[in-house]
């Protein structure tokens, strides 16, 4: 079954909405919507904000039966040319927040564990797909880059850009990546800039989260068309 996540309200309440004979399933702390979508069965969930709600998430999307994940959502704009209301679709997911480095370890890498984890190359396809018929939007193929912190300064995004070749910042993609990976479950990571990450990045977020989060949920419908 085809799981659709968010990490707050305002990024699956648009989808919840829409959401056909739903069903209810609770696990520590965690609820997931079961029902269908455009005709398609799904489960969809608010996993809450932060990489480790994002992993306990998946794991119980997993567990009731995800065999692909789209995660949908906002996140900080880092790559140079991304404007509010432009969307990302992952190539890829690092934690950039990682730094075992004193044990010699690459900034970002888990020992043991990949240093990035690659998108499903199908959902990837059709999230791009889908995004091109976003009116008035730019639409990049990029790394997304998570981490335990709201990015909000020069400083921070330069370091995203230059140590990670980051296309956007936010708090949960790698986590729901890492996850799906162990477990060899595609997943793809559709993200919409509220921000540019910078010493606005508050304000901005707050303003156009909203408008923004529509993109997103435009994004996952032509997805559901298509799959
Ligand atoms: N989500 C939206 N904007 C963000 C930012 N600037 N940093 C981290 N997560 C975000």
């Amino acid at each position: 079954m085809l799981a659709i996540m968010g990490a707050m309200d305002e990024e699956i309440e648009l989808l919840l909405a829409d959401l056909q004979a739903p069903e209810t399933l609770t696990f520590s702390g965690v609820t997931l919507h079961k029902g269908t979508l455009e005709g398609v069965p799904v489960l969809l969930t608010r996993g809450g904000i932060g990489k480790v709600n994002a992993a306990l998430t998946t794991a119980y999307l997993l567990m009731q039966g995800a065999t692909q994940v789209i995660f949908t959502g906002v996140a900080g704009g880092v790559h140079p040319e991304l404007r509010v209301g432009d969307i990302v679709v992952s190539t890829d997911c690092v934690q950039h927040d990682v730094d075992v480095g004193a044990l010699g370890y690459e900034l970002g890498s888990i020992p043991g564990e990949l240093p990035a984890w690659p998108a499903d190359e199908t959902l990837r396809a059709v999230a791009l797909e889908a995004a091109r018929d976003v009116e008035g939007v730019r639409v990049l193929d990029g790394r997304v880059a998570s981490g335990d912190q709201f990015i909000a300064s020069r400083e921070g995004v330069q370091r995203l850009w230059t140590l990670f070749g980051a296309a956007c910042a936010e708090m949960e993609g790698a986590a729901v990546a890492q996850v799906c990976s162990k477990a060899g479950v595609p997943f793809v990571i559709i993200r919409s800039v509220s921000d540019t990450a910078d010493h606005d990045a508050n304000v901005d977020y707050r303003t156009f989260m909203p408008l923004v989060a529509r993109h997103a949920k435009q994004v996952v419908r032509g997805m559901l068309a298509r799959l």
